[in-house]
């Protein structure tokens, strides 16, 4: 059953199931054997994030970090990262993972980030890509798919904290932003 408030659905389950898997194929391939550290960024990658490493077949610690864009007049949407917890990334090969590149803002703060935190290695894997409205140049190193300049919700990603845990992607209908 596809949610009332989806307009409609980019990618099923099992479309985003088999690009899950050959994600991870191809980060396998790249990756020492002894391990990644995969980094989420709170909270739309946790669902991204649970079932990429358990594809992985590798050693996996996991950590996280949040994003959050804040406006004071002064300094129009920069971004505050912070750690969960503690995030031992020095001397490791991390695995940045988000759900989805938009502006490229806040996975440009994380990756500085971690990278002043000392990681060995750092690349970066994303499930969505909405390259039309990139702002900022951003290495990238595994893309699931490219998608169109809509809302997106599912499978992590939410409007108001609401629908991140559809098994799909998919457009969320303009009526529920716009207050129609
Ligand atoms: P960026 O810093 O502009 O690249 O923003 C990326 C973040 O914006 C993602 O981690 C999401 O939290 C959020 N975001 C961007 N586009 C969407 C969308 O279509 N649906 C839900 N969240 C989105
Ligand atoms: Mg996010």
């Amino acid at each position: 059953m596809v949610n009332a408030d989806v307009e409609r659905i980019l990618f099923t389950e099992e479309q985003i199931r088999e690009r899950v898997r050959e994600l991870a194929r191809e980060i396998r391939a790249v990756f020492d054997p002894d391990g990644v550290y995969a980094v989420g960024v709170l909270t739309g990658a946790f669902v991204f994030l649970s079932d990429l490493i358990r594809q992985l077949d590798l050693p996996v610690e996991v950590g996280f970090v949040t994003a959050t864009s804040y406006r004071d007049g002064t300094r129009p949407g920069a971004l505050l990262t912070s750690a969960v917890g503690e995030l031992r990334v020095a001397g490791r090969d991390v695995l940045l993972v988000e759900d989805i590149l938009d502006t490229g803002r806040s996975l440009e703060a994380v990756q500085a980030r971690l990278r002043e935190a000392g990681a060995r290695s750092l690349r970066t894997a994303v499930l969505l890509d909405k390259a039309e409205r990139r702002e900022v140049d951003v290495p990238v190193d595994f893309r699931g798919f490219e998608v169109p300049n809509e809302f997106l919700v599912g499978y992590g990603l939410d409007y108001a904290g609401r629908y991140r845990g559809l098994p799909y992607v998919g457009v969320l209908r303009r009526s529920v932003y716009e207050g129609v």
